[in-house]
């Protein structure tokens, strides 16, 4: 209720409030903000598993193609592995395991990034899905904003009324909308520049504009709500009990690599990417348990990792220098 009402006031003297501004406070307001609430949003108490909570050999997987490219490059003599949005470090524990004089940086929200250029890897899963976004929609020969205003019953969306010119969005038909990328865009631009030399492998679940464009996907967006499991595309429900997401454009994302001189590779399903990496024991370590129960436990989890999350969930990979 509290961060209702600071929302509210600040509608009330501000006007309708940008989306990515909603979400900020929604979800990083430091004391009622979803991620800052004693709650754990994670796993079966939680509201989502992510790819590491639901089958630990996604970490090993991770670290195995980190440290291919890590020999790849000569095996310098530091190897930084700088993991964005790393949450409960899931993923970082075993890359820590798997390469230990590795220097792992985790850097979570407001946290501090490196303040010199660093040779390695960057590495993210679920960080840009996280990322505060605006929501557009398609007016003639351009775009007007939907921002979050006040109505009798609560929160209410409110055309912004004004047209405005975005970085990087799809082309999309009149009336179809979809969320602008700015913060995401801004946060790849910033990892150009912090990484001297090696490699960005960032996994999220996404699309490219041409999906969006000739697929039809997401005629009105794609924000969704979590909240215990289920999702909801009513985002302004509750605003730091649920989860806030919007799909990534890896479109964007690809330009802006290229932009900045990145080599970029072609953009696989996870399921693809961890096929490539994995070894046979690889797979075989990620069922290996003491009770036939847990085992079939494990092969279910494998399923999804690989075929449920697996064929939406996205893998972008690029190389500088
Ligand atoms: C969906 S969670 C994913 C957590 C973890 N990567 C995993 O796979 O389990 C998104 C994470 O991104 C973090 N995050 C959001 N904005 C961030 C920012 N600007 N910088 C760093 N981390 C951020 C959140 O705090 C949260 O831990």
């Amino acid at each position: 209720m509290e961060l209702a009402e600071i929302m509210a006031s600040e509608i009330r003297a501000n006007g309708p409030m940008p989306f990515h501004r909603f979400m900020e406070l929604a979800l990083y307001h430091p004391r009622f903000g979803y991620y800052a609430g004693t709650r754990d949003p994670f796993g079966h108490e939680g509201d989502f598993y992510t790819n590491a909570q639901l089958q630990p050999v996604f970490g090993r997987l991770v670290a195995q193609q980190l440290d291919r490219w890590r020999r790849a490059m000569g095996s310098p003599d530091s190897f930084t592995v700088l993991e964005l949005g790393p949450g409960r470090g899931e993923t970082g524990d075993e890359i820590r395991r798997c390469m230990p004089d590795v220097n792992w940086i985790p850097v979570e929200h407001d946290g501090c990034w490196p303040d010199r250029p660093v040779v390695g890897a960057v590495f993210c899963n679920e960080f840009f899905d996280a990322l505060p976004v605006d929501l557009v929609e398609r007016r003639g020969n351009g775009w007007i904003e939907w921002r979050v205003g006040l109505s009798e019953s609560g929160f209410a969306w409110q055309p912004g009324g004004c047209h405005v010119t975005r970085r990087g969005l799809p082309r999309i038909g009149e009336g179809r909308r979809i969320e602008t990328c700015e913060r995401q865009v801004a946060a790849m631009e910033r990892i150009d520049s912090v990484l001297a030399q090696g490699w960005v492998l960032a996994i999220d679940y996404g699309y490219t504009h041409d999906e969006v464009e000739r697929a039809g996907r997401f005629p009105d967006g794609s924000l969704m709500g979590y909240y215990r499991h289920r999702a909801d595309p009513d985002v302004l429900v509750e605003p730091g009990r649920r989860d806030i997401t919007a799909h990534v454009n890896f479109s964007a994302l690809e330009d802006c690599g290229r932009a900045a001189g990145l080599e970029v590779f072609p953009l696989q399903t996870q399921q693809a990417f961890l096929l490539g990496v994995g070894e046979p024991d690889s797979f075989a370590y990620a069922l290996a348990a003491g009770t036939e129960m847990r085992r079939t436990a494990l092969r279910m989890l494998l399923k999804s990792l690989l075929f449920g999350l697996g064929e939406t969930f996205r893998a972008l990979v690029m190389r500088k220098g």
